[in-house]
């Protein structure tokens, strides 16, 4: 068990990592609940397999839980499923002072978080995040939004939960691919970052995969202490400390864009793709040594997940690949801004980096073999 703190002032608040913390979650959430119904967001198949005993706990504190499910995927951060929210919360009575409860991955924690950032100017929110990228990512730093016809995340606001409860034993239903492109995440902050973590993940990536608990709560926890210190050294990303959280996101967007944003691949399975390719690319601008960036490439692979762009039959050139990173909402007066490596635990923001240069480096990586 660990309680790592977000530390931002008055908007500060903790992160609490371990095993079957849903069966404490009465106690831990009831300075936060001010009236006996609970609203809590929830993704279907997490509710389905987590709601019942979730519950149970709050009525045995005095709760009882409202639910409002949301269909498991991308498509439920829209506009539509927004406005259903919001009116449904409104429905519920819920007030400034009150919590809502955002129970599920990345999708559901966006979502919430972005209906009570505008919920009468702003109401508070929890975080029960249940898959892997959610918990050492996406529920902590108060990032929030949801997608519109013109991309992914562009339209939102930062608003800081006042808890997390990351319940490692909720990882237990979650497909292993899908842990895996949680995993990525785990590995971005050691190659960001950290040498010492990335040295450990070789030798623990097995036994993080395979839940096993030590191992398990070493990596979230770490990985949910790094992006704390950077979210209270940059909350709103403007000094370029929490920019390094894009790391592997950049040149990860512009595959994302081109399978469509499908199943084809995951978000977390870009990243690491995407933080492949910045090391590769790194190396090749003669920034780090090629042994470093293959050492990043090979615990990618070690991971199970997909390592190089030539094996993804994508039919399509670096320069196409280029035209969608110029969609990132990362650019910023015509240039794009990459998260490169000097070394792993090194990573830089670089703004200097020229697009066809990229295209060119691109296109030598689709020809791989
Ligand atoms: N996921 C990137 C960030 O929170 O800044």
């Amino acid at each position: 068990m660990a309680v790592i703190p977000v530390a931002l002032g008055g908007r500060s608040y903790e992160v609490h990592v371990g095993a079957d913390l849903l069966d404490r979650a009465d106690g831990l959430l009831a300075p936060f609940l001010r009236k006996p119904r609970v609203p809590v967001v929830a993704d279907a198949a997490a509710w389905a397999a987590h709601g019942e005993r979730f519950t149970a706990v709050l009525s045995r504190g005095g709760h009882e839980a409202v639910v409002f499910e949301v269909v498991p995927g991308e498509t439920s951060k829209s506009w539509a499923e927004l406005a259903r929210l919001t009116d449904w919360l409104l429905g519920e009575g819920v007030e400034r002072g009150d919590h809502v409860v955002a129970f599920g991955g990345g999708v559901v924690g966006d979502l919430t978080g972005f209906a009570c950032a505008i919920l009468k100017r702003g109401c508070g929110f929890v975080q029960v995040p249940t898959t892997l990228l959610a918990q050492v990512d996406s529920s902590v730093g108060g990032k929030t939004a949801i997608n519109t016809a013109a991309g992914k995340n562009l339209v939102g606001a930062f608003h800081q939960p006042s808890l997390v409860l990351a319940d490692l034993a909720t990882l237990a239903t979650l497909p292993l691919r899908e842990l895996r492109a949680g995993y990525a995440e785990v590995l971005k902050y050691g190659v960001l970052g950290d040498r010492a973590f990335f040295d450990w993940l070789a030798g623990n990536a097995a036994a993080v995969l395979a839940l096993e608990p030590a191992a398990l709560e070493q990596a979230v926890a770490t990985s949910i202490g790094a992006k704390a210190r950077i979210v209270a050294a940059d909350e709103r990303e403007t000094t370029g400390t929490r920019a390094l959280l894009n790391l592997g996101h950049t040149f990860g967007h512009a595959l994302e864009a081109e399978t469509g944003f499908s199943d084809r691949l995951l978000h977390g399975e870009s990243v690491a793709l995407g933080m492949a390719l910045a090391a590769r690319y790194s190396a090749r601008r003669g920034l780090m040594h090629t042994g470093e960036a293959d050492a990043v490439v090979q615990a990618i692979a070690d991971a199970g997940m997909p390592s190089a762009v030539a094996n993804l039959g994508l039919d399509c050139d670096g320069a196409r690949l280029v035209d969608h990173m110029r969609h990132d909402k990362k650019m910023d007066a015509g240039t794009l801004p990459f998260i490169l490596l000097r070394g792993i635990g090194e990573a830089f923001l670089a703004r200097d980096v020229a697009l066809d240069d990229v295209a060119s480096f691109l296109d030598e990586e689709l020809a791989r073999r």
